[in-house]
């Protein structure tokens, strides 16, 4: 077999070089390029030989949605967007030790209990350490054939023969690896390859096929960005380590709406469902205190309700220090500078920590009046009202602007026990049981926040600046 040259592949993004260089210029990453066997050389063009003819259809074919197979878990079945459909590939990925391997085993076993057929690979871990989980976990008992392999050849000889499994989970796919092809297992081209092999072998057999996949910062092995396109669903399994919050996220679904969440908890018994996120991320709140404002988001469909903590604090440094967790920290400069020139808050020789509760990550710009709040809270030392939430869209003019899902967010604020809630303008709606503030410029946040704590201190205190 002649070999071609070796080629440079980035690690994280997949892009092609003929020499080693520190930084991709495809994606920005540092140290991302590693060598690589080319593949051997394909012929080009079509070549000779005779296609076979397409079978064509309408759009309005009868097929009927395909069948979902629900886990079992319900969170899990919410972000899937029903359950698993068969013959289709699913990666979830998430960074090293969130826990993706107990939540693959939980849904193997609570699958099998529920009579599926379920086949779990496992490349990292021996049959041991994988039965040692089980039983930690409480679940050696369930149905699961547990085989541990890294060649895919030899998974697909296990599995094609007779039925197929109804379920297949491969832990991880960087494990795996063809042995026709040169390059060392979890780069580029095997990755590629073998997720590949396996996602066609599931699509013949009508199998759910999961992989788990590594989230790496070295670009040591590939990542799972790689794999996006190939795959049906992609689920993110997101937390902060030291936290027991865990998120999963849908960021692709062919199947069902994307950017879903589903929420869990880690426990020694393993991963527990959350059906009400809320009351979990409002749990460790202290009232009375300032510097912490209660968001009313929106994750996927659901809503949730978390603390967002700010401390502004005077900076003994050139540079002051800006610190956010949770949030993007470009957004907080945008509101920082908002508050600093249309409401004329001193925040600039400031340092600045800006913390979302509980390790939960938000994107949405309706978190912007409610991190704005928490930061003029701490500035001022004043307590946003305890039992109330906030949430709207800041503009670079200092306009508030009006949010989606008003109406869930208010619900679940009330749900909670929620009394008040600082809001875009609501053109004359009401929302029974809460007591809408309506905030107009970010300014009006400023009074309103200061007057409020004014009333409860019962002395109009001036403005220190
Ligand atoms: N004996 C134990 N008791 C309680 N919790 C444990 C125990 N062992 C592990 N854990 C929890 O499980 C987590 C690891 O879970 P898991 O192995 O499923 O993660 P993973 O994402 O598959 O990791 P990896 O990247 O190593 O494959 C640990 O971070 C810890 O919180
Ligand atoms: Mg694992
Ligand atoms: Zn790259």
């Amino acid at each position: 077999m002649a070999r071609a040259a070796d080629r440079f592949v980035c690690q994280s993004c997949g892009a092609v070089y003929p020499r080693w260089i520190g930084r991709c210029d495809a994606c920005g990453e540092w140290n991302s390029i590693v060598e690589e066997a080319a593949p051997e050389a394909v012929p080009k063009g079509l070549g000779s030989g005779k296609g076979r003819r397409v079978t064509l259809t309408g759009l309005d074919s009868p097929a009927t949605p395909p069948p979902r197979r629900p886990t079992g878990i319900a969170e899990l079945d919410r972000v899937t967007g029903g359950g698993l459909v068969p013959g289709s590939a699913l990666l979830v990925a998430g960074d090293p030790g969130i826990g993706k391997s107990t939540l693959l085993l939980q849904a193997a076993a609570v699958m099998a209990r529920n009579g599926a057929a379920v086949a779990y690979v496992s490349g990292e871990e021996s049959p041991d350490q994988v039965q040692m989980r089980a039983k930690r976990l409480g679940l050696a008992d369930a149905p699961v054939q547990l085989g541990a392999a890294t060649a895919v050849r030899d998974i697909l000889a296990t599995f094609d023969e007779g039925t197929a499994p109804d379920l297949l989970v491969v832990d991880s796919i960087q494990t795996m690896y063809l042995d026709s092809l040169d390059s060392a297992p979890g780069t580029v081209t095997q990755v590629r390859a073998a997720a590949h092999e396996l996602i066609r072998f599931a699509k013949r057999r009508g199998t759910v096929l999961v992989l788990v996949g590594h989230v790496t910062k070295e670009g040591q092995v590939a990542g799972p960005r790689l794999l996006e396109h190939m795959v049906d669903a992609v689920l993110y399994f997101e937390g902060e380590r030291v936290h027991q919050f865990r998120v999963l996220r849908s960021v692709k679904n062919r199947f069902g709406p994307s950017n879903e969440i589903g929420v869990f908890e880690m426990t020694d018994g393993g991963l527990a469902e959350v059906a009400n996120p809320s009351a979990l991320f409002l749990s460790q709140r202290s009232g009375g205190i300032s510097g912490s404002a209660v968001f009313a988001g929106i994750e996927g469909s659901r809503p949730v309700l978390v603390e967002i903590q700010a401390l502004v604090a005077p900076s003994p440094l050139a540079t002051p220090r800006r610190a956010v967790v949770g949030w993007d920290a470009g957004r907080l400069a945008m509101i920082l500078a908002v508050l600093d020139t249309r409401c004329g808050l001193a925040l600039t020789g400031k340092d600045i920590y800006l913390n979302v509760a509980g390790g939960l990550r938000i994107a949405e710009p309706a978190a912007d009046l409610a991190v704005a709040a928490a930061l003029v809270s701490s500035l001022h030392d004043r307590p946003v009202p305890e039992m109330a939430v906030v949430f709207g869209e800041v503009g670079l003019s200092g306009e508030v602007r009006p949010v989606s899902h008003s109406d869930a967010r208010l619900r679940e604020a009330a749900k909670l026990g929620f009394e008040r809630a600082f809001v875009p303008a609501t053109r004359g709606r009401r929302h029974d049981g809460i007591a809408l503030s309506e905030v107009v410029r970010l300014a009006d946040l400023v009074d309103m926040l200061v007057d409020a704590s004014d009333v409860r201190h019962g002395v109009k205190e001036t403005d220190s600046r």
